[in-house]
């Protein structure tokens, strides 16, 4: 794939990001050392989403979730991740996040599709109750000051409940700087393909503000092309990453139109492993909770390389970093890499039937939160 050198950098409020690349904010995954690990690869190009905080937990000081808001010192923007689905605590939530300086861009979740955030409301369900989704972002920017705030949906519930080009419309007139397509409804979960198509005619919609791909982009050529053929003006990029931090060294490359960098052997795929898990270690503050954390990199890493089901068992079992060591040491370590890491990685599951709070459908413009929506939520979710 040619490079295009000619995108220009994407504008998100005060900061510049080049390329237009973003690392997709991803539960359990894109914590502070996996964020390290992309940017060290980019050279520190792009911007990197922390994984999703839920508003109540952060105003309520939840030990974990102080925790998972924690940038490393080079991180610059700090970008963070909101869920909320009560206008007033996303509000105090923002307000905390200026007040005590915590980031430098703040991205609120309307994209995920799992029941225990459907049920009540919030993630990809709620862009369907229009005043409500106004309301939060009236709170969000009106708390932000001078940060920016962006927003991250799918196309709808389902082919019957599209919502993201009312929602473009409603960021827009609330002042949101960018908004993020994921090119799927709530009910496609991870299944078949993303519709750029989708990306592409909301960036027809809602020329005023920044419009950004989300969507099976599995290579740096998927993003060229996602932004060719969408008019989009920038890209975000999840389960492409997985077990593949170095994709963000792709990327850079082929925006800036350098050679791409030759592909990883097993040994350098090794080395990452290992350095992952130690990062992972140290943010925990704990050598073994690291390496458990690990464990569901182990097949993302390891795929399509050939390791042996006993070893990838042993691997995904491993409990510190010396037993890490020596079972990959026990790899046949000069191994290219495989046609068979490339493609679709991480969760692909499809249709699901979307569970939504009774009568959710029933009225796009009622504003009620539903009772108690965050309370059963633990701190983080995707
Ligand atoms: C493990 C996992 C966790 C996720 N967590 C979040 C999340 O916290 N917030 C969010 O907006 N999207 C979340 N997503 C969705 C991704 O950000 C992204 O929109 C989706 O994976 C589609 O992009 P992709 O095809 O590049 O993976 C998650 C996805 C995965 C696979």
């Amino acid at each position: 794939m040619t490079a295009d050198a000619t995108a220009p950098a994407l504008r998100i409020g005060p900061h510049t990001v080049w390329p237009p690349v973003v690392l997709a904010p991803m539960a359990g995954i894109t914590n502070a050392p996996f964020r390290t690990l992309c940017r060290e690869f980019s050279g520190g190009k792009g911007l990197f989403v922390s994984e999703m905080i839920t508003t109540r937990a952060l105003v309520e000081r939840n030990d974990k979730t102080m925790q998972l808001i924690h940038f490393d010192g080079s991180e610059k923007p700090r970008s963070i991740q909101l869920y909320g689905v009560d206008p007033v605590t996303v509000g105090k939530a923002v307000r905390m996040i200026v007040d005590e300086d915590l980031a430098d861009h703040i991205d609120l979740n309307f994209g995920c599709p799992v029941p225990k955030v459907t049920r009540k409301g919030g993630g990809s369900a709620l862009p369907y109750k229009r005043n409500l989704l106004r309301s939060i972002l009236r709170e969000a920017v009106g708390n932000a000051g001078d940060l920016p705030v962006t927003i991250k949906m799918r196309k709808g519930i389902d082919d019957d409940h599209t919502t993201y080009l009312d929602a473009g419309r409603i960021a827009v007139e609330e002042g949101v700087t960018a908004v993020a397509l994921h090119g799927r409804t709530a009910a496609e979960h991870y299944g078949g393909t993303a519709d750029w198509e989708a990306i592409a005619r909301l960036k027809e919609h809602v020329p005023e503000i920044p419009v950004l791909g989300n969507g099976d982009i599995w290579s740096a050529a998927d993003a060229v092309r996602m932004m060719r053929e969408t008019g989009c003006d920038g890209v975000v990029v999840g389960r492409g990453c997985l077990g593949r931090p170095w994709l963000f060294g792709d990327l850079v490359a082929a925006f800036e139109g350098g050679g791409a960098p030759a592909a990883p052997t097993l040994r350098e795929v090794a080395g990452v492993m290992r350095r992952h898990a130690g990062l992972l270690g140290e943010w925990l503050g704990d050598e073994e909770r690291g390496v458990v954390d690990f464990r569901k990199h182990v097949a993302w890493y390891t795929k399509g390389f050939s390791v042996g089901s006993e070893m990838r068992r042993k691997l995904a079992m491993t409990s510190s970093l010396a037993e890490l060591d020596a079972h990959l040491a026990d790899l046949d370590l000069d191994q290219e890499w495989p046609d068979g890491a490339e493609g679709p990685r991480g969760r692909t599951a499809g249709s699901k039937r979307v569970v939504l709070p009774d009568g959710w459908l029933e009225d796009p413009y009622d504003c009620s939160v539903v009772v108690g929506a965050e309370a059963e939520l633990d701190t983080s979710g995707g």
